[in-house]
Formats: C-alpha cells, structure tokens, sequence
C-alpha cells in the first residue's frame, strides 16, 4: 500500500486546470470527475487523494497538515505567509497584484492616501517601503466598488484581464507584484514523505516544461 499524497486544490477554473496537469503527469484520479456534490477523491493506485477547498484556505489546509502539498496564488502566500514550502511556480493563474485607481488619480502626498483592499499585508509592505502613509479599508470583494463610490482613493488588487477595472472606469496606476499559483508542501510531509513530493514535483515540473515547449 503507497503512501498516499493529500492534495489540496482549489476550486473553480484554475482548480480544474491544475488538476489536469496533475493527471497528465501521471497522477489521474477518474472519480473526480463523476458530477457529485463528494470533496474528497482518492486513487491508491496513482498515490494521491485530492480534495476541493477554497483558494484562499489552500494554504490554511497546507500549513496545519491537513494536506500534504496544495496549490496557492502567490498573493495568498505573500498575504499569510504561511509557514509552508515554496516547491513549483506552475506557471498558471498568471496575474499581477497592482495599485489601480480613477483613470485622472494624482497622489496628494500632504493627505493619508485610503486603500481598500482583500490584502491589507501587501498593501501596507507596499505603501511602507515608501514611508506613505496610508489607510488600509479591509474589504473582502468587489474592490473596484470603492474608490468608485468615495469609500477610497485607490485599490490593491488582482488584476488578471484588466476587464474589471476597464468596465468602471478605472485604471492600473502601479505594478507591485507578479503573480502566479505555486505548488506548495507541508513542513513535516516534506521530510516524512520526501520520496513521494519528491517524484510528484519532478513529474510535474517535467510536464509543466514540456508543455512549455510544445507552446513556442
Ligand atoms: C478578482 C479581483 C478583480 C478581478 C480581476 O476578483 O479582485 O476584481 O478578479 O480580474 P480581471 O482583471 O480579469 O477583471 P474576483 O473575481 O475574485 O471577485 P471578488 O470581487 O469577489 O474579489
């Protein structure tokens, strides 16, 4: 009986786009795709059990052990800082964590500059590093509402497409920081199923690289 791996993934399109990769670099799992409402999918013979959690609670799941290896944007990991490993960048979920803001913004140095943000962290490490000050508005969606409706001067905040930020009349006004979804482990899975994540992250850097060179 193998050692099975506990992977944690995220729902939703990148989800579903990570778990292909995983399958075709050789660790399928047919149940997963039977149309149920079930969370937790296991192939003993590939050596992996997966499971469907929150995007943002990938990293929650990893940190504690309740999964072996998981894969977290790298805005969630620079937001927690989970104490984790860092193992792959897949090269998915391509995004930027930038400022954005009204298309005319100018920044008044002589006031406290309002940031509404998912990631009030990276906001202020941002703003920090400049010795702005600012004041963080902590808000859990729809960021692009607030400096629309006065609640802030500016956002932090993903920007995949720009389609969001183009359709309210607001635009990008600094890059912070790329992003990208990264295959991460468990401190203490690490050292007592090195073999498994071992071979799982080779196989899957190998397909990742592959698939990068059937591109070009
Ligand atoms: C994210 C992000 C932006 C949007 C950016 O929101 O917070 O609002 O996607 O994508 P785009 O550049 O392709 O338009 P999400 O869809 O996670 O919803 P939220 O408003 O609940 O945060």
């Amino acid at each position: 009986m193998k050692n099975l791996l506990n992977i944690a993934l995220p729902k939703g399109r990148l989800g579903s786009n990570v778990l292909g990769c995983f399958e075709k670099a050789g660790y399928p799992c047919p149940d997963i795709h039977a149309s149920t409402r079930r969370l937790v999918f296991e192939n003993p013979e590939a050596g992996v059990r997966y499971f469907w959690v929150k995007p943002s609670d990938v990293a929650i799941y990893v940190e504690r052990g309740a999964a072996d290896l998981g894969v977290a944007g790298k805005d969630i990991l620079l937001e927690y800082v989970p104490k984790v490993y860092e193992l792959l960048d897949t090269g998915m979920g391509v995004c930027r964590m930038a400022v954005a803001g009204p298309k005319d913004f100018r920044d008044d140095p002589s006031r406290t500059l309002r940031v509404a943000t998912k990631f009030p962290r990276i906001a202020r490490d941002h703003y920090g590093a400049k010795s702005r000050e600012i004041d963080i508005i902590h808000l859990n969606g729809s960021i692009e509402l607030a400096p629309i409706l006065g609640l802030s001067d500016v956002i932090v905040d993903i920007i995949e497409t720009g389609t969001t930020l183009r359709e309210n009349d607001l635009a990008p006004l600094e890059d912070i920081v790329p992003v990208s979804a990264r295959l991460i482990a468990n401190q203490v899975s690490y050292q007592f199923k090195h073999a498994e994540i071992d071979r799982l992250c080779r196989d899957l850097d190998q397909f990742l690289a592959q698939r990068q060179e059937e591109k070009k």
